[in-house]
């Protein structure tokens, strides 16, 4: 499998699917792309303290948001989105993270346990998030399944969690369990909390759904109109 720069990359650029709920709701998930700094801003101001307080990566404000658009890189991290296309325009409604370089702390954390990776190209990180008003309606379970196959795609065999999740989040720790990450330490940080990883190798492999190859077969067709 490749997973050199200009392939991830190139994938990055290029990715894009149409997802569905049980409920029948459709949400494009892509990557992040530099003209989507408001939708990103207004999604960041979107969410709640609870969400807030589990989930950061870094500041939700209108100036990381640009900043994150302006500099669109694939190297270190993808960033996927979530939209829907209900209302006047689009809304973003998950974003996730991708990391392709394990930062310092989680390298690190690693790493004084004792795990050396033979390939650290082969290990990547995940930050999820789901807005308020979606959690709890298996929105993060189908994009965690896109994502992983990703992950797969460039060239990745393991999957940890940035910063790993706080104790005292059993939803997320649930949700990780449920999409086959395992706990391998407890560590204190600011908070107590997990290292979890998966293995992607015994992850269950995502299967696309007739309704999705029909949407991807309508957009081939559309392009090669
Ligand atoms: C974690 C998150 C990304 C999951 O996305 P989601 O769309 O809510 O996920 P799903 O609906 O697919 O699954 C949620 C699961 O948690 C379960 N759950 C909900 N509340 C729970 C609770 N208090 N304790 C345990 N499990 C809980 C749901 O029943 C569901 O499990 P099931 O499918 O087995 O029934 C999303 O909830 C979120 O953004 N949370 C806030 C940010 C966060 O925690 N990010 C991770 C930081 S490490």
């Amino acid at each position: 499998m490749m997973g050199s720069l200009e392939d991830i990359r190139r994938r990055c650029d290029s990715f894009e699917e149409r997802i569905s709920l049980h409920s029948g709701e459709e949400f494009l998930f892509r990557a992040l792309k530099t003209e989507d700094s408001a939708l990103l801003a207004s999604y960041f101001q979107s969410l709640s303290e609870n969400t807030r307080k589990v989930f950061g990566p870094h500041p939700f404000t209108k100036e990381q948001a640009e900043a994150l658009c302006a500099q669109i890189d694939c190297g270190p991290a993808l960033r996927l989105i979530a939209l829907t296309e209900r209302g006047a325009r689009p809304k973003i409604v998950a974003y996730f993270i991708l990391g392709l370089r394990l930062s310092e702390g989680d390298e690190k954390r690693y790493r004084d346990r004792g795990t050396v990776w033979d390939n650290p190209d082969s290990v990547c990180s995940i930050a999820p998030s789901v807005a308020d008003e979606y959690q709890n309606r298996g929105l993060g379970g189908i994009l965690m399944g896109r994502t992983l196959a990703l992950a797969r795609h460039v060239g990745r065999s393991h999957v940890l969690l940035q910063g790993g999740v706080r104790a005292d989040n059993a939803r997320g720790i649930h949700f990780y369990r449920k999409c086959g990450f395992r706990k391998v330490a407890s560590f204190s940080g600011t908070v107590d909390s997990f290292d979890m990883i998966l293995d992607l190798a015994q992850a269950p492999r995502v299967k696309r759904s007739e309704h999705q190859r029909n949407v991807t077969a309508a957009r081939i067709g559309s392009k090669e109109r």
